[in-house]
């Protein structure tokens, strides 16, 4: 059964699950407490986030709590800060013999146990080898790395020392990772030798050495900002190091390539504090720029600030994980994403909490992975993809049911629709059916979790991330920018400023302005969501409502894809749509007409599905792999003579998305598809 399809059979069905009494009782939110602040922060939003934000160790406090320039916001704009101060120094006097963090590696076993002491120790050490290097406040580093403990650190580092960072997740091709350095003038960028992904060694350090050198120079201007490459081996994760001496170990491009942990033996131990010092920052200081697709070709850098952002990661992650200084928290995204970086960095450390990282695929060696871990290690709060949850579903619960799960206490989930089938198998299987599930909405942009049950005081219903969390005035409108009653479905915005969202689009606020608050007025912020929310005000994501895909929880910009077609060769037209995937959410279809000539040919080998079809779409397939990355691959490739159009010249992507999902096209074997005939069969349609 499809998404969408269960996603209704739930609407009808509209299950509910009350908080468990024993989970109620010692909750960091009970639901007096949830009503108090959902009270405040109605009537009174600035002062609540202020309470909110006053948690945090300020250098300066502020004084200052909002400046609305709409649509750019600044938050507690005269307080001082340091981030990675939040995340480690405020926690060594009570907790410095606390695990921080406790990694394993896809190999068996690997692990690396390091407490908030070592962690700090490590951050300072390496914030004084990039300022040695000449790194200064304000110079961006971009992070391409495996999920191994020095992802963390190098993350930290950055923020230690106001070197803006932006992370490119480990499955963007050399392309993509020029690109985003390129955008975000990175002078330096931090990466490894390789990662363990499935058994298999992903050679990173290849791909910076293809974006700094090699490919098109047109892409970056022919210059590149980046002056220093630190890499770590793989083979020395979680290790002290080597001698100074070989810490220089050459050139790629006119970048010089230092070895991670040698550099920063090249700063005295006495030195040290002082060079790896935090940085005193503005509340507005930029923390990081994460690159997210839209619906243009090319990624937005979504700016996110310090002190706003952090205040906004930390309070979620305590009121809606619940974490406590005994859990044992793991949440399974790949620091490259978003979530990585609210939810395995800032959030939980700022907080204190004892973070589990791993770094592999969740079936390695075998299909009870993940089980084990949390058997081993007795983990207790697993926040993780619905995607991963159906493939868990589809390997069977056999798996599970060989480990003993009863760490378990909470079970989070994100990045994409949870259908109630999913949502089920989680309670029931991994959490036994006694560990409340909280289904978190939100986005790159958002910086933390919007809409959320807070587990202790908001009852669930499977498929529905319920209600938003205090402080957001979330609401569902429709065209013309009035609220939808219950039960009847519309665009999902925030009405006001929250002290996470992005601040910009990195060099281009226009975009900013123009993709997110240009469709209603008055400063209110379009997610790009459809929703509906039921009898209960319980909200209920539709999906994306724009040319965004979300596949395996993953967005995916069609336009991006389909630019990256249209740099082949052989294509002079393409475009990309969705189709619901049983697994993925969505997956990636592409309809493509070739160049005259090419098209020719490929009428005369016989069309569509003969082999020379078939290893034409394999060679497009695998362009846009090394285009974009492997996760962005088209499932499927179908050739046609022309693209479907309306009379205004616009692509029937409401048509060519029916054709993806019914897969009406396919039974032609012997022609290129004429779109154009169904399309005048349905002419004006999307006019
Ligand atoms: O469509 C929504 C979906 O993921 C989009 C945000 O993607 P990204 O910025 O990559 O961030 C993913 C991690 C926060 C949203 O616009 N989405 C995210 N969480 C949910 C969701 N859809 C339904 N339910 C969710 N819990």
């Amino acid at each position: 059964m499809s998404n969408s399809d269960s996603f209704s059979v739930t609407l009808k069905e509209n299950r509910r699950f009350e908080v468990p009494p024993a989970f109620a009782a010692q909750a960091n939110v009970k639901a007096e407490e949830r009503a108090r602040l959902v009270e405040i922060g109605r009537k009174d939003p600035e002062g609540y986030w202020a309470s909110v934000a006053r948690e945090l160790k300020w250098r300066k406090p502020f004084t200052r709590v909002l400046e609305w320039n709409a649509p750019f916001a600044k938050w507690f704009v005269d307080g001082r800060l340091n981030a990675s101060e939040n995340c480690l120094d405020r926690h060594l006097e009570k907790d410095g013999d606390k695990t921080a963090i406790l990694w394993e590696g896809e190999p068996g076993g690997e692990s690396v146990r390091w407490t908030y002491k070592e962690l700090h120790a490590r951050v300072v050490a390496q914030t004084a080898a990039l300022r040695k290097l000449g790194l200064k406040k304000g110079d961006t580093v971009a992070i391409y790395m495996p999920l191994v403990p020095e992802g963390v650190v190098a993350m930290l580092a950055c923020a230690r020392g106001g070197f803006p960072h932006t992370v490119v997740f480990g499955g963007f091709s050399a392309e993509s990772l020029k690109d985003r350095m390129h955008d975000a003038g990175a002078k330096a960028v931090l990466t490894a030798d390789y990662g363990w992904r499935k058994g298999v060694k992903v050679a990173l350090r290849d791909q910076v050495v293809k974006a700094l050198t090699g490919g098109n120079p047109g892409a970056t201007g022919g210059t590149s900002t980046v002056k220093h490459v630190l890499t770590l081996k793989r083979e020395s994760v979680g290790g002290a190091g080597r001698a100074p001496a070989e810490a220089l170990l050459g050139k790629i491009g006119t970048a010089d390539e230092y070895d991670w942990y040698a550099v920063a033996n090249t700063v005295e131990p006495s030195k040290r504090a002082v060079l790896g010092a935090a940085e005193e920052v503005e509340a507005e200081h930029p923390l990081y720029i994460l690159y997210t697709s839209g619906t243009t070709g090319k990624p937005k850098g979504i700016v996110h600030s310090t002190g706003g952002y952090l205040a906004g990661v930390t309070r979620t992650t305590r009121d809606v994980f619940d974490l406590k200084p005994s859990d044992l928290y793991w949440c399974t995204a790949d620091i490259g994403w978003v979530t990585g970086h609210s939810y395995v960095v800032y959030g939980p450390l700022s907080l204190g909490a004892s973070v589990f990282l791993y770094e592999g695929a969740p079936t390695t060696p075998g299909a009870d992975r993940f089980w084990d871990m949390i058997e081993r290690h007795k983990i207790t709060v697993l926040y993780t993809a619905p995607t991963a949850i159906r493939a868990f579903m589809k390997l069977g619960t056999e798996w599970p049911k060989k480990h003993d799960l009863s760490s378990l206490r909470l079970l989070g989930s994100v990045g994409e629709p949870i259908n109630p089938e999913a949502w089920m198998w989680y309670r029931d299987v991994i959490g036994d059916g006694k560990c409340p599930i909280v289904d978190t909405y939100w986005q790159t942009e958002t910086g933390a979790i919007v809409i959320s049950p807070l587990p202790g005081a908001v009852a669930t219903k499977p498929g529905s991330a319920t209600l938003p969390l205090p402080g957001y005035d979330v609401d569902v409108l429709d065209k013309e920018g009035k609220s939808v009653p219950l039960g009847q479905g519309g665009r999902l915005v925030i009405r006001k400023p929250w002290p996470s969202m992005a601040r910009t689009v990195h060099g281009d606020p226009e975009r900013f302005k123009k993709t997110y608050f240009s469709e209603f007025k008055d400063g209110i912020y379009f997610t790009g969501d459809g929703a509906r929310r039921d009898e209960d005000g319980y909200v209920w994501i539709l999906g994306r409502v724009d040319d965004v895909l979300n596949v395996s929880g993953h967005r995916l910009g069609t336009m991006e894809i389909e630019s990256s077609l249209v740099a082949h060769p052989k294509v002079a037209e393409a475009a990309v749509v969705g189709r619901p995937d049983e697994l993925k959410g969505q997956a990636v279809v592409a309809f493509v007409s070739l160049k005259a000539e090419f098209a020719k040919a490929l009428k005369e080998s016989g069309g569509q599905d003969q082999a020379a079809a078939k290893a034409l779409k394999d060679e497009l397939r695998a362009h846009v792999a090394k285009e974009i990355g492997s996760f962005a691959r088209p499932e499927d490739v179908r050739f046609a003579d022309g693209l479907p159009k309306t009379r205004s010249g616009k692509i029937m992507r409401r048509l060519l998305r029916e054709l993806a999902t019914s897969g009406e096209v396919k039974g032609d074997t012997t022609t290129l598809e004429d779109l154009n005939v169904i399309a005048a069969l349905k002419a004006g349609d999307e006019e």
